[in-house]
C-alpha cells in the first residue's frame, strides 16, 4: 500500500484529534518501520490493518465508519497532491466512469507498484452509474468515503447503494446524481 495512504491517515489523526493521539496510535501499533512513512514508499497492507484495529479500540468507533471517514479525508489529500488527474472532469459521474481507464491509470504511471482496486462500469446514464468494485483488500467503505468527498468536491448531491455480490471481494455500487 502506498505511503500517501499512511501519511494521510496520520495527518487525519493529528488534525482531527491531536499529534499526541497520532503518536500514541503509532506506538501501540508497534509497526515494522516505527511509523516512519514517506508518501512515495510502499508498506504492507497488514500495517494499515494494525492501525485501524488500534483505532477501533481507542475510539470505540466501528472499523466501517473509520474507513469511511478516512476515505472522505483521503480524497482531499489525493486531490491536492494530484489535482491534474481531476482537471477535465465535470462531475462525480465523470470521475467514477473513468477510474479504471484514466484516474487510476495515471496513478499507476506515478507509482508503478500501487495496489489499486478494479472498478468496472456496468451501466451509465446521464444521471446514474453502476460500478463493480473488486479488491482483495475489501476497502468498500473507504471507497464510499472517497465517492462522497468527490461528490462534495464538485458540489454534487448523490444517493448511493452498495450490495455485496456472490463472487469473493466483489461489490456493486449504484450511484444516482440528484438534480
Ligand atoms: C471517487 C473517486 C475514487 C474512488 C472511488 C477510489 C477508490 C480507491 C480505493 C477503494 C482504493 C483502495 C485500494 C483498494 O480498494 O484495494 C484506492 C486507492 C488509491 N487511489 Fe483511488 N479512488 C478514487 C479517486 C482517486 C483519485 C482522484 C486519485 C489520485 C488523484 C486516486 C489515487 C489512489 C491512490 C494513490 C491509491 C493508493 C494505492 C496504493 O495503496 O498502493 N484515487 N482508490
Amino acid at each position: 500500500m502506498l505511503g500517501i495512504v499512511f501519511t494521510s491517515l496520520i495527518d487525519m489523526l493529528e488534525e482531527k484529534v491531536s499529534p499526541d493521539f497520532a503518536d500514541d496510535v503509532l506506538e501501540e501499533a508497534d509497526l515494522e518501520n516505527a511509523g516512519a512513512f514517506t508518501s512515495v514508499g510502499y508498506y504492507p497492507f497488514s500495517e494499515m490493518q494494525k492501525l485501524i484495529t488500534i483505532l477501533v479500540k481507542k475510539t470505540r468507533t466501528p472499523a466501517d465508519k473509520l474507513l469511511y471517514d478516512f476515505g472522505y479525508y483521503l480524497f482531499g489529500k489525493l486531490a491536492t497532491a494530484h489535482g491534474q488527474v481531476l482537471a477535465n472532469k465535470k462531475n462525480i459521474l465523470d470521475v467514477l466512469n473513468c477510474l479504471d481507464d484514466d484516474i487510476h491509470v495515471q496513478v499507476r504511471k506515478l507509482y508503478p507498484d500501487a495496489d489499486l482496486p478494479h472498478f468496472s462500469v456496468l451501466k451509465k446514464t446521464e444521471t446514474s452509474i453502476q460500478l463493480q468494485y473488486y479488491s482483495t483488500r475489501d476497502l468498500y467503505h473507504l471507497a464510499e468515503g472517497l465517492m462522497d468527498a468527490a461528490a462534495n468536491h464538485f458540489g454534487d448531491k448523490i444517493q448511493r447503494e452498495l450490495v455485496k455480490l456472490d463472487e469473493p471481494h466483489t461489490y456493486l455500487f449504484t450511484i444516482h446524481l440528484e438534480a
